[in-house]
């Protein structure tokens, strides 16, 4: 690593080496001061984004009692109307807003910092901002989260590991945990980051108002990921394709399923699903899919590079070359251009051929380029 990229420094004393082997999907983790530069967004712009229909937004306002374990919750999802905004009391409240890097030039800048993992592995950055107590209340998310402490100060607590069999209170549509048991508390500051892994439990209260970071990752659940897979394979088997044993034995018994019949099936979905072609193809198209149409802002670049929020991933198939994957979407292209357009870098310094200017401007026509 060096000093100059542009994640240096993020993770204190931690070397990204030591972040992976001991924290990532492991254990929490705190630093202090990650990113004292953390650049703050407006509050009534992020207020203005959650009035809009096509942005994601939610605004989630506690009924406190003295067991906080037993506050009332309530959720209104977006989008959101001034009068709304205008009845809310003074305490007690946030409002949280997805994929502000689609919307804001400095919050899709931010995710410059995290490059240090997959651009498909990461799903968007939310922006939350909380008057005084506010938060979501006691829960898990099934990924992983950075929360960076943009501007006020959040009492974090960090609880008990959960899954899906863990029991959520019945009388709201927040996910908020039945129990929550302390096992770490933290008050976070401005330019401060959170590192937490899937199924740990947290709960974040503002002290006074607060704007939280989250820079979120997507994590398919082997059910999507197997239904996604089987179904695109499935759309191109003809019937003629069917379960068949030329090599079959005179059953011992009518009703047994043999050994045999077993390894039959098994070798036919083997070969179906684990084609390295396939496969290949059919996770960077995955991956790549954009979760939400949201309007992004209008870029201004010195050099043509994928839009904010444009999701893009490759793969090398051949000497220099790559299968790229934008949106959903596969083209050939060389391995330079394919690195250089992911690393949001200028293309124009590269030596393209016919094909990969051809890359460029389909990319361009179809918006993904800007
Ligand atoms: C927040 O910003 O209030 C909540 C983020 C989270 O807990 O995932
Ligand atoms: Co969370």
């Amino acid at each position: 690593m060096t000093p100059t990229e542009p994640w240096a420094n993020l993770l204190g004393d931690i070397t990204l080496e030591e972040f992976f082997r001991d924290y990532w999907q492991k254990k929490p983790l705190l630093i202090r001061g990650a990113l004292p530069d953390v650049p703050v967004i407006d509050a009534n712009e992020l207020a203005g984004y959650a009035l809009e229909k096509n942005v994601e937004s939610r605004l989630i306002v506690e009924q406190p009692k003295a067991d906080s374990l037993r506050s009332g919750w309530s959720l209104t999802h977006g989008p959101l109307t001034a009068k709304r905004f205008k009845s809310l009391p003074e305490s007690h409240w946030t409002l949280l807003v997805q994929a502000v890097n689609q919307l804001h030039p400095d919050i899709h800048e931010l995710l410059q910092r995290f490059r240090f993992i997959p651009n498909w592995r990461i799903d968007d950055v939310m922006v939350s901002y909380a008057v005084d107590k506010g938060g979501v209340g006691p829960h898990f998310d099934y990924y992983d989260v950075f929360l960076l402490q943009a501007s006020g100060k959040r009492h974090w607590r960090i609880g008990q590991t959960c899954s899906s069999a863990s029991p959520l209170r019945k009388d709201t549509d927040c996910k908020i945990l039945q129990d929550f048991t302390t096992q770490e508390e933290w008050l976070v500051e401005p330019g401060d980051l959170l590192y937490i892994p899937p199924g740990v439990a947290h709960w974040g209260i503002a002290e006074g108002e607060c704007m939280t970071y989250s820079v979120g990752f997507r994590a398919p659940s082997h059910g999507e990921i197997l239904l996604d897979y089987s179904e695109e394979i499935a759309s191109t088997l003809t019937e003629d394709r069917r379960f068949a044993d030329p090599d079959r034995t005179p059953a011992t018994q009518p009703g047994l399923i043999s050994d045999a019949d077993i390894q039959q099936v098994r070798a036919l979905l083997q070969n179906l699903l684990l084609d390295e072609k396939n496969l290949t193809s059919w996770f960077g198209r995955f991956m790549t899919q954009p979760r939400r149409e949201a309007p992004t802002f209008e870029a201004e670049t010195p050099y043509p590079m994928l839009g904010p929020g444009v999701r893009a991933a490759y793969r090398p198939y051949a000497q220099g070359e790559a299968t790229l994957y934008v949106e959903g979407g596969e083209l050939r292209c060389s391995l330079s251009l394919a690195e250089t357009l992911c690393a949001g870098q200028d293309p124009g310094k590269l030596e393209l051929d016919a094909a990969d200017i051809a890359v460029i401007d389909e990319l361009t026509a179809q918006g993904f380029l800007v």
